[in-house]
């Protein structure tokens, strides 16, 4: 594999990601997380994370360019994520950015997270290549989309997204409801196999009917909610089911509520996601972001695919989390293309469009 040699800078959220790819091929992804010190608030803090990417962002890069053994002139491009995301977060990714341009002379692109998130199969070691159209459905702490992608440059379609809480956020908040500790997907998962509880047995995702936000035929109706979500509602019901077990101990088992809990994020986001390709008739899809990490999820995605005949593709779980890579696996994509770079004085986006 060859192609032009491109440094991604990836900062929209709590990674500070720095990747480099020569075409499709990736040389490295370094990523430096500052989750730790999100743990204690039970959630990413803008203040904390943008700080975290100052002191992370000099030793990224540096750290990136060791190890993928190149140096700074040989680069082709320099690609940053420009949104959307954290503000503060991302203009320290896109300063940084425009100082190796400014420095170097290299032309500089500012790339859209989302579609980032699809471009990095390009990277992944057994990529087919990027199938277009296809479906995404990226789910994370900071977002939940599902996006039409006609071409992953100048053809991305946003469909619906979360009109409060993400997906990973919703994890996150009911983990916190439950007791577990944050990152809550991961701890809500151990939690609905059984982990926490004495018995060991694996929790029954049937036991608790909790309620799938904008899912009633009035809403699938509703253009613009059909393929949106809503998970308030879903922590709000969790909440109700903690203070019940409290009154009436022994009533519910962990187990049961994380599964039950688990069965209907993913519930909703597997059927809108099919819905999207059953409306299109677009015979493919991509799963992204780090809430791609739940097995349940993955599972029910596979299964639903498999019976509807629809091409599934989940890159690898390093590259679904937060990453430069997928910054510079887009910036090789658009450079390959021979795009003319961006405006030196382009500035961040923070919303979706
Ligand atoms: O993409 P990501 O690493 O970064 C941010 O969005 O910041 O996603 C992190 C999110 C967190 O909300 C975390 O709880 C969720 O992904 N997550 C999971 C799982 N692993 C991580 N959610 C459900 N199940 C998991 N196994
Ligand atoms: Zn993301």
């Amino acid at each position: 594999r060859s192609g032009p040699l491109v440094l991604g800078i990836e900062t929209s959220c709590d990674e500070t990601g720095v990747g480099i790819v020569r075409g499709t091929s990736l040389l490295t992804n370094t990523i430096a997380s500052s989750m730790d010190e999100h743990v204690r608030f039970g959630g990413v803090v803008p203040e904390v994370a943008s700080r975290a990417h100052v002191q992370s962002i000099g030793p990224a890069i540096s750290r990136a360019l060791d190890e993928a053994e190149v140096t700074l002139p040989d680069l082709d491009a320099i690609a940053v994520t420009a949104g959307p995301g954290l503000s503060g977060a991302l203009m320290v990714g896109v300063s940084a950015a425009k100082g190796l341009a400014a420095a170097t002379g290299k032309p500089l692109y500012g790339i859209n997270h989302l579609a980032a998130h699809v471009a990095v199969d390009l990277v992944a070691p057994d990529s087919p290549g990027l199938h277009t159209p296809t479906i995404a459905l990226l789910v994370s702490g900071g977002h939940t989309e599902i996006l039409r992608i006609g071409d992953i440059v100048d053809d991305i379609e946003l469909l619906g997204a979360t009109i409060d809480d993400a997906a990973g956020e919703a994890f996150d908040k009911t983990a916190r409801l439950l007791g577990l500790d944050y990152p809550g997907g991961p701890n809500i998962s151990r939690a609905a196999a059984g982990q926490f509880d004495e018995s060991g047995a694996p929790g029954d995702p049937q036991a608790v009917r909790f309620p799938r936000g904008l899912s009633t035929a009035k809403d699938m109706r509703d253009p613009e909610r059909r393929y949106s979500f809503s998970f308030s509602g879903l922590k709000t019901a969790a909440l109700r089911y903690v203070t019940a077990a409290e009154r009436n101990p022994g009533s519910a088992r962990l187990a049961d509520v994380a599964a039950s809990f688990e069965e209907a994020v993913v519930d909703v986001l597997v059927t809108k996601t099919l819905l999207a390709c059953a409306d299109s008739g677009i015979g493919h899809v991509l799963l992204g972001g780090g809430v791609a990490a739940n097995s349940r999820l993955r599972r029910r995605l596979t299964e639903r695919c498999q019976t509807a005949g629809i091409t599934l593709r989940i890159p690898p779980l390093q590259l679904c989390t937060d990453n430069g890579a997928m910054v510079a696996a887009l910036g090789a994509e658009i450079v390959r293309r021979g795009i003319a770079p961006s405006p030196f004085e382009f500035g961040v986006t923070s919303s979706l469009e």
